[in-house]
């Protein structure tokens, strides 16, 4: 494999944007094998378009994501379309021969999220999906210190994401709000794939859910001067149990649009009968372990900036969003290049899927107002 990338995105907007930020600071990244750059991008809006011209790598700009697709000048392509449109593109994406970052949900429902993952499998190209907040240092901690088993018997885990724009409601409707374009799975498809993914890899997969799903602004304004209804899942809590060395353990996942204060925070709180773990982006550099002894304590530690790849970045500053979307394109790009080297990876196919299933049965849990057997 050549040991330089090249890079198509299709869909321009917030998070197309951030991928170009994260590309185009590549050279930040020590010793990296792999040299990944943008050369492409596809948008329906002009506007959108327009943005990327300020990129000088980026040779093709088009309205058509066929024409990207057939370019040879792309290597992988990353997707960030509604949700709606997740299934006809990836499926494209593979179709033409290039590997794919997927955005998350991964597919509108559960049925487009197997299918792209059959046809991941039968076409033999690299997929994963963006989940980037694992990336982050205390995240990436958490992690380890439950792998290594050194917190006793599992006694519980409450993994989340919340935001709070939502609270106000004149803030205008989007396609993220209604059905058709952000799936019957609303906020869950928004917010859930990040919730999941650090359990998920640890193995913890929900056996049995009960959810609370709750519509809070039924409509909002559409921009033009009327209102449009708005009829997705804004707020969602999802209790599971999973089964850890043998016994089952309650994981809590919380995924809100409407969460008082919280501008964007991921957190993650694993508790054992003999140590615990907990960090939120509320406090980016900062890792909480509880460790019980004669008495029993909750110890701060500063991690700095350390990432699973090096940057030029001095150990002892705070990491933000970029740097985890950093990371996690390094990680996606070491992957397929075979060189993760053990190193945490980006959401699987597999993992993507389970995901759905677990959002489908929290519908189901929902309508019929009882806890529901994955
Ligand atoms: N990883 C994260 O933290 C994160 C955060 C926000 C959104 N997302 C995900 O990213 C995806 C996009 O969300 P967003 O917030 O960037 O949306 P957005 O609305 O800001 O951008 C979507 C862009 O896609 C373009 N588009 C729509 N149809 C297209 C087509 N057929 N061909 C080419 N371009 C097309 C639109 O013009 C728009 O510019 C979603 O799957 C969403 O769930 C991920």
């Amino acid at each position: 494999m050549s040991n330089r990338t090249r890079i198509g995105i299709i869909g321009g907007g917030l998070m197309g944007r951030e991928v170009a930020s994260a590309l185009s600071r590549w050279f930040v990244l020590e010793n990296f094998p792999v040299h990944a750059e943008l050369t492409a991008v596809c948008d329906l809006a002009e506007k959108q378009r327009e943005w990327f011209r300020r990129i000088p790598s980026v040779k093709l700009l088009t309205a058509d994501y066929h024409e990207l697709l057939a370019s040879p000048d792309v290597d992988v392509v990353y997707v960030a379309v509604p949700h709606n449109m997740h299934e006809t593109i990836y499926l494209d994406v593979l179709k033409a021969g290039k590997d794919l970052l997927a955005e998350k949900p991964f597919g509108i429902d559960l049925k487009a999220a197997r299918a792209i993952a059959d046809a991941a499998k039968s076409s033999g190209r690299f997929v994963r999906c963006s989940s980037e907040f694992p990336f982050l240092p205390g995240a990436q901690r958490a992690y380890q210190i439950a792998r290594e088993g050194k917190l006793g018997k599992v006694l519980e885990i409450h993994s989340g994401f919340h935001h709070s724009s939502d609270l106000d409601p004149t803030k205008p409707a989007n396609w993220k709000r209604q059905v058709k374009t952000c799936g019957e799975i609303g906020v869950m498809g928004d917010l859930g794939m990040h919730a999941v993914h650090v359990p998920f890899r640890l193995g913890w997969n929900p056996k049995r859910v009960y959810a609370q799903l709750q519509k809070i602004y039924h409509e909002r304004p559409d921009g033009k001067g009327g209102m449009a209804a708005c009829d997705t899942w804004d707020n969602a809590m999802l209790h599971t149990e999973v089964e850890i060395d043998g016994s089952e353990v309650p994981v809590r996942f919380e995924m809100k649009r409407l969460a008082p204060s919280e501008t964007n925070t991921w957190f993650i709180e694993i508790l054992g009968t003999d140590g615990g773990v907990k960090f939120s982006t509320k406090e980016p550099k900062t890792l909480w372990t509880f460790q019980r002894g004669k008495e029993q304590l909750w110890q701060k530690t500063d991690l700095g900036f350390n990432g699973p790849f090096p940057t030029i970045t001095g150990g002892i500053f705070e990491p933000g969003f970029p740097d985890c979307f950093l990371q996690m394109w390094a990680a996606y790009i070491a992957e397929r290049a075979g060189k993760l080297d053990g190193r945490f990876g980006c959401v699987t196919p597999e993992e993507a899927v389970r995901s759905h299933e677990l959002f489908e049965a929290a519908l189901k849990s929902q309508e019929t107002k009882s806890s529901v057997t994955l």
